[in-house]
């Protein structure tokens, strides 16, 4: 017989338990080689990443389509923070980090001598999970980023609306506050302190802030896990919102959120490994791993 099947995994004495709870089981290639409609914008291949020792993500092959939302989840440690990081080179800043393997944007490498960092975290923008606006107005917050790339005073703006006739600035703010869901909230105090603004109000401002230097790639780890069931909702119908212009990888432990919100759900176990990936009523239905089954009905991580 050569196919394992659940129950054969399960019923012996043997079995090995990881610190998260799970067992092991034997990761088949097929579980995470997901079919498409569409363009990947994101692909990784043969990723590995270290810190020092520490071999945090293993063998990591996995294409990203564009214009959806993909969900990163598996319990804490498995290596989500780290791949998601992987994609716009922001592991880069971590000093023992260290990065093997491939991952491409658009089809072009990112792990190559002489691309700029600027540029790529631009078109791939973050949003991290504790709110870190600027301590600076509402409205600085928005065009600090444009005005370090020069796009206000190029005209990229005016290029991008395909108009000239309104203070660029004031639109570009506009625009990026209505896309976050945030302009009703703010636009009579656009010039208070952002950190005046409540938790989800400073999260929206935060991803206004990512969309206003035009990105294609929006990275978001565990967004809304600081804010209450309101705010939350917010983002999350937001995050639905953007995945029409833009695409979303939103690393979440809300197992019910990423249900509701993503198009695809990769599912990363202990060991660093990327275990399944389908479209996301599948992993969450009939996934083909018992450990991922295991995880998404709470039986450990
Ligand atoms: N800056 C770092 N320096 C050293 N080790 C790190 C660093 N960041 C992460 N690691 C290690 O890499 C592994 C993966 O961590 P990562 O933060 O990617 O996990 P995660 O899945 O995002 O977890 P969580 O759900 O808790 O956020 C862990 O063993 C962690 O200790
Ligand atoms: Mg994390």
């Amino acid at each position: 017989m050569s196919e394992t099947t659940h129950s054969e995994r399960t019923d012996t004495d043997s079995t090995i338990e990881t610190t998260a709870g799970e067992t092991i089981e034997q990761v088949q290639e097929s579980w995470t080689d997901y079919k498409f409609q569409g363009e990947a914008k994101l692909t990784s291949e043969g990723l590995d990443v270290y810190y020092g020792d520490d071999h945090a993500l293993k063998d990591v092959t996995i294409e990203i389509p564009e214009k959806s939302v993909t969900a990163l989840i598996g319990p804490s440690g498995c290596g989500k923070s780290t791949f998601l990081r992987s994609l716009n080179r922001m592991n880069d800043r971590i000093r023992s980090a260290r990065v093997d393997g491939s991952v491409q944007f658009d089809g072009k490498e990112i792990y190559q001598e002489g691309i700029d960092l600027v540029e790529l975290r631009k078109r791939v923008g973050m949003v991290f999970q504790s709110p870190n606006p600027f301590p600076k107005s509402i409205h600085e917050n928005i065009t600090y980023g444009p005005r370090k790339h020069g796009d206000i005073e190029t005209g990229l703006l005016a290029r991008l609306l395909g108009r000239d006739d309104w203070d660029e600035a004031e639109e570009l703010v506009e625009q990026s506050l209505r896309q976050a869901a945030l302009w009703d909230e703010v636009a009579d105090r656009l010039d208070d302190n952002a950190l005046g603004l409540s938790g989800g109000q400073q999260q929206r401002l935060c991803i206004a802030r990512c969309l206003s230097v035009d990105p294609e790639v929006i990275l978001m780890d565990e967004p809304a896990s600081a804010l209450d069931p309101i705010a939350t909702s917010k983002i999350e119908d937001l995050i639905h919102d953007l995945a029409e212009d833009y695409t979303v990888v939103i690393v979440t432990h809300n197992m019910q959120q990423a249900a509701r919100i993503s198009d695809q759900t990769a599912v990363f176990l202990t060991g660093g490994k990327l275990v399944e990936y389908d479209d996301t009523d599948k992993i969450f239905e009939n996934p083909e791993s018992q450990r991922v089954e295991d995880y998404i009905t709470g039986k450990f991580g």
